[in-house]
């Protein structure tokens, strides 16, 4: 494992494994306005969401490593604190790469990188009409971290408005992934597609407490089959199956088969055994995989 502490290296290092590590991160293609009514389009990928009550989001135009030079968006914000947030899908990403050219001050990366502007509802920015969600905010505050090339300016917004297109939307009126065909910066010029096979859920342990993997016997804990995915999603029962249930599951076929099978050979037996216990575990069935586990 390679140790690194950051005061020995260059910041432009620093930076590169901070953005290879960090990733995939979302996408703020902030559009600003300065006191001139110049609009500036720029995407920002150091962003997230950090509440609800209120909605607040926060994107860091940091200063530049290069030169520490700050960006146009900081400058405006500073100057008419006000933003919209658009969202970047996959249809967009080439013409947000463009937008995200160093072009000269009041140049507008909207004209240049080919998007259409809309007009906002409460702020002076235009909205990016091809985004499927925008968020129209005021800047509540700017906190620069930091002076030297490369620190950031955290910029904390507070969503006013949200536009969603209806085309992104599910069945449950919620924001259905797969529609979304969401984009993220990784490091170097990577990025990611959130859509397909990537998509995955996992359901949320809030209602539940599971028994954790510390409580998993050690034969199944330590076994030379199951994961540490498979192990995570083993922990998150509130119980294991009753003796009773175990012996029932006893008469599964498969079961029966491989005892068959491994009556001499009891290594070969839980082998076989895991390995059926990770494929239905992987096919969601958390409380047969322990029925199965537990044969042994
Ligand atoms: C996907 C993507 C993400 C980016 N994220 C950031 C970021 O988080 N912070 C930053 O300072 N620059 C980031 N940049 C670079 C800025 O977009 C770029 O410096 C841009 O020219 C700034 O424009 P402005 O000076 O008009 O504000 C990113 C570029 C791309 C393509």
């Amino acid at each position: 494992m390679k140790t690194i502490d950051p005061k020995e290296v260059s910041t432009a290092q620093l930076h590169s494994y901070l953005l290879g590590a960090i990733a995939p991160r979302p996408i703020a293609f902030a559009s600003t306005i300065d006191s001139k009514g110049n609009v500036n389009l720029s995407p920002f990928s150091f962003f997230n969401v950090f509440g609800s009550n209120p909605p607040i989001l926060v994107f860091s135009p940091s200063r530049r490593v290069r030169d520490n030079t700050t960006k146009h968006s900081l400058d405006n914000v500073k100057e008419i604190p006000e933003v919209v947030i658009n969202i970047v899908n996959y249809a967009m990403v080439e013409q947000m790469s463009l937008a995200s050219t160093e072009y000269e001050k009041g140049v507008n990366e909207f004209v240049k990188s080919g998007f259409t502007e809309a007009p906002s509802l409460t702020v002076t920015p235009p909205r990016v009409k091809e985004s499927p969600v925008a968020f129209e905010c005021k800047v509540r505050e700017v906190i620069p971290v930091g002076d030297g090339g490369g620190s950031a300016n955290l910029v904390i917004c507070e969503v006013v408005m949200i536009y969603i297109n209806d085309a992104i939307l599910g069945e449950n009126g919620q924001i259905d992934p797969f529609k979304l065909d969401a984009v993220a910066r990784m490091g170097g010029d990577w990025y990611c597609r959130a859509n397909g096979n990537s998509l995955f859920e996992i359901v949320k342990p809030i209602r539940n407490k599971g028994i954790g993997v510390d409580s998993i016997p050690e034969a199944i804990r330590f076994s030379s089959v199951l994961s540490g995915n498979n192990l995570g999603r083993l922990g998150n029962v509130e119980s294991l199956p009753t003796q009773e249930e175990i012996a029932d599951f006893g008469n599964d076929p498969r079961i029966v088969e491989m005892k068959q099978r491994f009556i001499h050979d009891p290594e070969s037996f839980v082998f076989h055994l895991h390995e059926y216990a990770k494929e239905i575990l992987e096919q969601g069935n958390v409380e047969t995989a322990w029925k199965i586990l537990l044969q042994a």
